[in-house]
């Protein structure tokens, strides 16, 4: 399966913070942004990745995550002109696609739960349709809203709904068969001038393909869009690394537990760290 990460868009709404550099380059806590939906993608088991950005922020990215050969992974990179909507992603990586399923997350969204690994790995196995996971959320009326039968049936899914038939948001994790690229060539833009991921999954809910999962409420889906829930984020994943000792989205321990990399690759990567807690962090993952 292969991976994108859509890591564009103009961040207005964090701005001053976004006018010189990108959202998903802003940190959380002790480590970027974009650590978080690249972490998420690796539990899944994916491992050739393919970073999509602005031309201003995409060098940059390129320079924090390289090539991947560091941590086992494939990297590779693609120019968003402009944001078109995030559906643009799968034209955009046609190439990269070619005949695979796709898993396509967007870079600023972060998740954190135990059931998750097993829960990402299940909708990795698909081959064709979509599947999508779906999130309680207070304000469902800001997001993509899934409604599900009491079996877990997909019944409707509408785009940020004046009236939200359940509370249940579409998260930023979406995954398709290849013909996802056909069926995102094939949407007309919305009002907004976006191809609308929204648009891509009523395709597969009306071919009758689009499945579901439910995060549930012992998982976590955060929110970077403000400078509030930003902050907020932040302090989650401090409390829960403070109090456990454990980092979350630590690419380079998910990169050596899910056997990507050996032993020595991590003590390599752990020295470029010095003695910063950082580096204190991957060499005691250490035999
Ligand atoms: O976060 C989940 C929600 O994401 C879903 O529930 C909605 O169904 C889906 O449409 C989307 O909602 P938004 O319209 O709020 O997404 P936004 O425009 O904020 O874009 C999400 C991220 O993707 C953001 O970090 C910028 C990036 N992006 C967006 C677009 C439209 C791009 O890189 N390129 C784009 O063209």
């Amino acid at each position: 399966m292969r991976g994108i990460i859509l890591a564009g868009g103009a961040g207005t709404r964090l701005a001053p913070m976004t006018l010189a550099t990108s959202k998903q380059l802003l940190p959380v806590y002790d480590k970027p942004m974009l650590y978080y939906p690249l972490s998420t993608l690796m539990m899944a088991g994916i491992r050739d990745v393919m970073v999509i950005s602005t031309p201003r922020d995409l060098p940059v990215m390129q320079a924090l995550l390289g090539e991947g050969a560091q941590w086992g992974m494939r990297f590779s990179y693609a120019v968003q002109p402009e944001p078109k909507g995030i559906a643009q992603a799968f034209i955009i990586a046609k190439d990269f696609i070619g005949y695979q399923p796709v898993c396509l997350i967007l870079g600023d969204n972060i998740f954190y739960g135990a059931t998750l690994g097993a829960q990402l790995q299940k909708a990795a196995k698909i081959t064709s349709g979509g599947h999508v996971f779906a999130y309680r959320v207070r304000d469902a009326q800001r997001y993509g809203v899934i409604e599900l039968d009491a079996a877990g049936k997909v019944l409707s899914i509408e785009e940020k709904p004046k009236m939200p038939k359940s509370p249940l948001a579409v998260t930023g994790i979406y995954f398709y068969g290849p013909d996802v690229v056909q069926v995102a060539e094939g949407l007309t833009p919305s009002p907004r001038g976006e191809l609308e991921i929204t648009d891509v999954n009523t395709h597969y809910l009306r071919a009758g393909t689009l499945s579901a999962q439910l995060l549930g409420r012992g998982a976590a889906w955060l929110d970077t869009g403000t400078p509030d829930s930003l902050l907020a984020a932040s302090q989650f994943v401090q409390t829960i690394e403070a109090r456990q000792g454990l980092k979350i989205a630590c690419v380079e321990e998910v990169a050596y537990h899910r056997g990507f990399i050996d032993s020595a690759q991590l003590q390599d990567l752990a020295a470029r760290y010095g003695s910063n807690d950082y580096g204190a962090y991957l060499r005691q993952l250490l035999p």
